[in-house]
Order: C-alpha cells, then structure tokens, then sequence
C-alpha cells in the first residue's frame, strides 16, 4: 500500500542501496585522492600484474622456442652460399658445419690440440682446468660448429708442421681437405636475451692474419641475425692481447654488462677475462652494452 508522497519499501531499499554504492563511490574517490588503493584500483592493479606476467611469460617462450629452433637447424652456413669459402690472401679454405654430440674422434684430437697450442699460453697456470673444461665444453649436445677446410690443392710446402700428427687425425675425407681452424659457438640466454655465444675461435697460426678470423666472425654475426638472437657474446682472456685488440679494435665488440670488470671493478681485478659482446637491438643494447635505454622491441 502506497501512500501518496511517501516512498514504497522497495523504493527506499533502492534509495538505501544508491546510497551506499555513492558512499562507497565517494570512499574510493577519497582514497584515491590520499593516493591509497581503492579496491577497484587493487583490481586494477591485480589484472595489470596478471597481464604482465602472462606477457612475461609468453616472451619468456617466445624466446625459447627462438633458441630450440635455431639450435635445432642442420647447418647455419646453408642459408649463406656466398659464406660457404674464403679465397683470399693466398688462402682457400671452405666451411662445414658440426655439432659437439656428433664430432668423429679425429675431429675431437684435433680440437684439443689446436686449442693447446693456442690457448696454453694466455691462460697460463689455469690451463691445465681450462683445457678439461674445455674437453667437456666441446662434446655438448649444444655445442655447434664451423670447421674450416684447407682446399685439397694445397701445395705440400704450404702445410703446417705444428701439428703434423692432427692433420693425420682430422678424419676428413678427401674432398674437404684437413681441417686447418674451427669455431664453436652456442644459442643460448644472457640475462634473458637470445644471444650466440662464441666459445671458440681458433686458427692455426700460418692461416692467422689473413682476414680469415674477421670473415669467420661476419659469418657468425649474419647466422646470429638470421636466427632473430639479440647479440653475439665472447669471453677473452686479458692475456690475450692479440685476440682483444682484433675483438674491440678491428670488429668493434665492447666489454659487456656482464663482464666481472663491470659488474664490479674489484672482481674484474680479479678475473683473467672479459665478456665482450655486439649486439643488434635496442633491448640487448640497452641490458648487454648499456649504450642506450628501451624504447621499443625490436622483432626480426
Ligand atoms: C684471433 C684470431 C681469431 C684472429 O683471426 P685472424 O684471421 O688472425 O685475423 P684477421 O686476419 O681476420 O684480422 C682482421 C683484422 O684484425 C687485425 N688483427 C688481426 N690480428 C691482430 C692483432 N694481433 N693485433 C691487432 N690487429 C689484429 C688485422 O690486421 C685485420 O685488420 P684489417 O681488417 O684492418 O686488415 C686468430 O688470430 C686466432 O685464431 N688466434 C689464436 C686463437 C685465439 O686467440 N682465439 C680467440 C680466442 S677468443
């Protein structure tokens, strides 16, 4: 029964309810104003948060599947014929592609000896750990490879006699020549970038300074590309001169974000190395070289 002017009990239970919900509006409102978390903005918040870690999460993937895909590919050098040999300098030598799990015992005899020749000397007393790191390092089911072929033609003269036994042991067939330098590199996650790890360059030394190194090195970086990685990453040992200077001299690689001497001068003091690295977008600029600041994704 309704009488005129006076409102129905439904009414005022509406009228209540509008009530209560401008209190609660204007509560919020307050709120906000004093900069406190109303429950509508922590919902907010919560469903922002959820976005981004789904987005985190999804990048994270996203990342993984770039590193199981490129790791995944037969040869990296197929993609680039005009790669496939160098003939310059007096040089000719041609490309084959390698994984660590799948090296024949010659090719593994020869790793170790190439590496002992060269890298004895700037690790120094560390060498006897490094070389069974190393050892370790060079049978990963990860680890990937460009071995560089001298052309079969080579005058006899010309062939090295530093290491008579290995070229024996290459187990190369005929036609791809022994096997005169090799680089053994990785797809791998720096601080959560895709990046190509250089964990081995070496040349015998009567092929060094012959512009070999560098076109091994371009090689590297358009495989890097081709597989959308952010950045190509190398560790130097300090010793190393010669390799330092060709890395950030002549190749313009700089010491990285993760290098020990950056991240704290006093363990670089310590360590014997440097992590050098050149990256391709800004993101990996911004977290391996800290050149320039995120602005925007770069995607390949
Ligand atoms: C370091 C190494 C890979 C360089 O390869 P390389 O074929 O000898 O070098 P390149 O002939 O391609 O040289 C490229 C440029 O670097 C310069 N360069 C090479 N060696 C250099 C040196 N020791 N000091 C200064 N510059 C050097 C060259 O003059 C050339 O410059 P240019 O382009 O202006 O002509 C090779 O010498 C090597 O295998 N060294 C022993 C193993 C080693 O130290 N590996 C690196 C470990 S991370």
């Amino acid at each position: 029964m309704e009488q005129k002017g006076l409102p129905s009990s439904g009414s005022i239970t509406h009228n209540i309810k509008r009530e209560k919900t401008k209190q609660k509006e204007t509560a919020w409102e307050a709120m906000e104003q004093k900069g406190l978390p109303s429950s509508g903005s922590i919902t907010h918040n919560i469903k922002r948060e959820k976005t981004k870690r789904k987005e985190i999460l999804e990048k994270k993937k996203a990342i993984d599947e770039l590193i199981k895909a490129a790791s995944a590919e037969n040869d990296h050098l197929a993609s680039f014929p005009p790669f496939r040999c160098y003939d310059r300098n007096g040089l000719s030598v041609h490309f084959k592609s390698g994984r660590g799990d799948k090296l024949p015992s010659p090719s593994k005899q020869y790793i170790q000896s190439l590496l002992k020749l060269n890298m004895e000397g700037p690790f120094g007393s560390e060498w006897p750990t490094e070389e069974k790191v190393k050892c370790r390092e060079m049978v990963s089911s990860e680890a990937r490879y460009i071995f560089v072929h001298e052309a079969t033609n080579t005058d006899a003269n010309e062939i090295s006699t530093l290491l008579p036994r290995e070229r024996n042991f290459t187990g190369s067939s005929e036609d791809k020549g022994p096997i005169v330098g090799f680089v053994h590199y990785r797809f791998t996650l720096e601080e959560e970038i895709p990046v190509l790890y250089v964990y081995e360059l070496q040349l015998e030394p009567r092929v060094q300074g012959k512009g070999l190194g560098k076109f091994l090195m371009q090689l590297i970086e358009l495989i890097a590309r081709k597989n959308c990685m952010g950045a190509v990453v190398l560790t130097v040992q300090k010793a190393n001169m010669s390799a330092m200077n060709f890395y950030i001299s002549k190749l313009r690689y700089n010491i990285s974000t993760i290098s020990p001497s950056k991240v704290d001068p006093l363990i670089g003091i310590e360590k014997s190395y440097e992590i050098l690295c050149k990256a391709f977008n800004h993101e990996a600029k911004a977290i391996l070289e800290e050149e320039i600041y995120v602005t925007q994704d770069i995607h390949c």
